[in-house]
C-alpha cells in the first residue's frame, strides 16, 4: 500500500489520496444517492432502543507492552483500544460495514478526571491510515491528533496518546480521526466517540447523573441499495445525509422516568446542522456549551448545533404523567439540502431525532444549580500580544484560509507560550457555513459582528459558526509547558477540512 508520505511527495491529496489509500473502487460507492434531502424509505423510526455507549475501562500498564510510564506522582489510568471494521445493524435486512473504536460506533465513552493523567492505546486494525483526535483537550502536540502525516498509525501499528486533562474546567469533549484528507470518510465510516471530563467538584453539582446523565451523538448518513454507508469523495461541498442516526441508531426511542435528564448533545455529523427543540414546547436549561459548565444555566426550548460543537441541556419530564402514551419527541426544525449551509429553521417541519418514552416514575433529587462553574478563566482583550485575521474562502472548488490550502510544513501562526491573543475569523463570502474548530484550548468569543456573545456561546468554545458575512473574534491563552509544538485549526465541515481549509500553527517558547 501506498503510503501517505509518499502520495503526498507525488502532489496527490483530497479525494484521490483517500481512494489510493483505501484501495476503494469508485463505483462501491453510491455517488448520487447522498443527495436527497428526503428520508431514505428503509427507515421506521423508534424501532430500537437508544444505545448508550460504555466508559471504556482502564487496564494496567503492564498489559500495554512499551507503554509510557511515569513517575512524577501525577496519578495515571491507561486503557487500549482496538480501531477496527464490524457490521452494525444499522438498516432492516443486511448488514452495515462501519469502522469503529473497538468496533463500536459510537466508540466506548472516556471517562477522565481533570488532574488524573489518561494514556489510550489506539491499534489500528483497519486497512487505511488512522489518527486520533482529541477535540475540546489541553493535549501536548505529540497525543492532539492534528492531521499532521507524521502522526497517522498505520494499518497493523499502534500509538499511545497521552492526555493530561490539564485543562481550566471539566468539559464534554470528543474523540474522533482527523486524518489528513481522509478525516470524512473515517468519521464517517464511525470514528467518533465521546469523552467526558469531570472533577470532584462538578460531581458535586448535584446535576442528574449516572443513568439520568446520557450523551446523544447526532449524525446523518446515506446508505446503498446494498445497505453499505455512501459516501461521495468527490462531493467538497460538505456531506448531507437522509438517515438520522442517535448514538448510532436510527431515530430511536429512549426510557425515561418523570425525572430530570442532563443530555450531553455532540453534532458529530460531517457537514448538517441542527435546531434542536422538544415537541412539547416546553423549555429546557442550556448548561453547558463545547468548553464544559456555563456559569449559569440559560433558559431556552431552542438551540442551534454546527458540526463539532456540544451543548450540554437538562430537560424535565415531570411534567408528564408516566404511560404508554406519553411521548416526547427530540425535534430538529433545521432544514438543510445540502453542504453550503442550513436554510433556516422551520418550526412547521419538526423532523423526530429520537423519542422519550416516559414510563417509569422515579424519585428525583437532582437540582439544577443557579452557580455551575466558578473557574471559568476571563482572558482580558487588554493583555493581548497581537490580533490575527484568518478569512476563511472558497477556491477552485476547494476550500482556503487567508488564500492557502493547508500544507502541513508550513506554520501559518507562531504563538509565544503564556501569551493571550485575539483570533478574528471571518467568513469569505458566498453565502457558506464555515463552523471554524481550533485545537488545543478553550476560547471566549469577544464578540460576533461586534456584538457580545448569548446562550451557550457565552461559555467556553472551541467551535465558532461562521455564519455568511460574519466576521467573530475569539480570545485565549496559550498555556501550559507540555502543550508546546504543532496544532491545527480547520473548518469542522469535515469536506471543506478535508479540501484544505486549515492552517497550522506552533506554540514556541
Ligand atoms: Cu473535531 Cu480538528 O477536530
Ligand atoms: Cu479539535
Ligand atoms: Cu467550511
Amino acid at each position: 500500500m501506498t503510503t501517505r508520505r509518499e502520495l503526498l511527495k507525488l502532489g496527490l491529496y483530497g479525494s484521490t489520496a483517500m481512494l489510493h489509500l483505501t484501495g476503494l473502487k469508485l463505483d462501491t460507492w453510491a455517488l448520487s444517492e447522498n443527495k436527497s434531502p428526503k428520508v431514505d424509505p428503509r427507515v421506521t423510526p423508534f424501532q430500537v432502543d437508544l444505545p448508550v455507549p460504555a466508559f471504556k475501562t482502564t487496564v494496567s500498564p503492564a498489559t500495554l507492552p512499551g507503554v509510557p510510564l511515569f513517575n512524577d506522582g501525577i496519578p495515571t489510568d491507561y486503557v487500549s483500544f482496538n480501531v477496527q471494521q464490524t457490521l452494525a445493524q444499522i438498516l432492516p435486512g443486511k448488514k452495515t460495514l462501519v469502522w469503529g473504536y473497538d468496533g463500536q460506533v459510537p466508540g466506548p465513552s472516556f471517562q477522565a478526571r481533570l488532574g488524573r493523567r489518561l494514556v489510550a492505546r489506539q491499534q489500528n486494525s483497519l486497512p487505511v491510515n488512522i489518527n486520533v483526535h482529541h477535540h475540546g483537550g489541553h493535549t501536548q502536540a505529540a497525543s492532539d491528533g492534528s492531521a499532521l502525516p507524521e502522526e497517522e498509525i498505520e494499518p497493523g501499528t499502534f500509538r499511545d496518546y497521552i492526555y493530561d486533562n490539564d485543562d481550566d474546567t471539566g468539559g464534554f469533549h470528543w474523540y474522533h480521526d482527523h486524518t489528513l484528507d481522509q478525516t470524512g470518510i473515517n468519521v464517517f465510516m464511525g470514528l467518533a466517540g465521546v469523552y467526558i471530563l469531570t472533577s470532584d467538584t462538578i460531581d458535586a453539582l448535584n446535576l442528574p447523573k449516572g443513568a439520568f446523565d446520557v450523551p446523544l451523538v447526532v449524525q446523518d448518513r446515506a446508505f446503498d441499495a446494498n445497505n453499505q454507508l455512501a459516501y461521495n469523495p468527490f462531493d467538497h461541498n460538505g456531506f448531507i445525509g437522509n438517515v438520522f442516526l442517535v448514538n448510532g441508531a436510527v431515530q430511536p426511542k429512549f426510557r425515561v422516568g418523570n425525572g430530570k435528564y442532563r443530555f450531553r448533545i455532540l453534532n458529530g455529523s460531517n457537514a448538517r446542522f441542527y435546531q434542536i427543540s422538544l415537541s412539547t414546547g416546553r423549555p429546557f436549561q442550556i448548561i453547558g456549551s463545547d468548553g464544559g459548565l456555563l456559569k449559569a444555566p440559560i433558559e431556552a426550548d431552542q438551540f442551534r448545533i454546527a458540526p463539532g460543537e456540544r451543548v450540554e441541556f437538562v430537560v424535565d419530564f415531570s411534567f408528564h404523567t408516566p404511560g404508554p402514551n406519553t411521548h416526547v419527541f427530540l425535534n430538529n426544525t433545521m432544514i438543510q439540502k445540502e453542504g453550503r449551509g442550513p436554510d433556516g429553521v422551520d418550526p412547521t417541519q419538526p423532523f423526530p431525532l429520537m423519542r422519550f418514552d416516559v414510563l417509569d416514575t422515579v424519585t428525583d433529587i437532582s437540582t439544577v444549580p443557579p452557580v455551575l462553574e466558578t473557574n471559568i478563566p476571563v482572558f482580558n482583550p487588554k493583555e493581548s500580544v497581537i490580533t490575527r485575521t484568518f478569512e476563511f474562502n472558497r477556491s477552485q472548488g476547494a476550500w482556503q484560509v487567508n488564500g492557502k490550502f493547508f500544507d502541513p510544513t508550513r506554520v501559518d501562526a507562531t504563538v509565544k507560550l503564556n501569551t493571550t491573543e485575539i483570533w478574528r475569523l471571518r467568513n469569505g463570502g458566498g453565502g457558506w457555513y464555515h463552523p471554524v474548530h481550533i485545537h488545543r484550548n478553550e476560547f471566549q468569543i469577544l464578540d460576533r459582528n461586534g456584538i457580545a456573545p448569548t446562550g451557550a456561546e457565552s461559555g467556553l468554545k472551541d467551535v465558532f459558526v461562521l455564519n455568511p458575512g460574519d466576521e467573530i473574534r475569539v480570545i485565549s491563552k496559550y498555556t501550559g509547558e507540555k502543550q508546546l509544538g504543532r496544532y491545527v485549526f480547520h473548518c469542522h465541515n469535515i469536506e471543506h477540512e478535508d479540501m484544505r481549509m486549515m492552517g497550522l500553527w506552533e506554540v514556541v517558547k
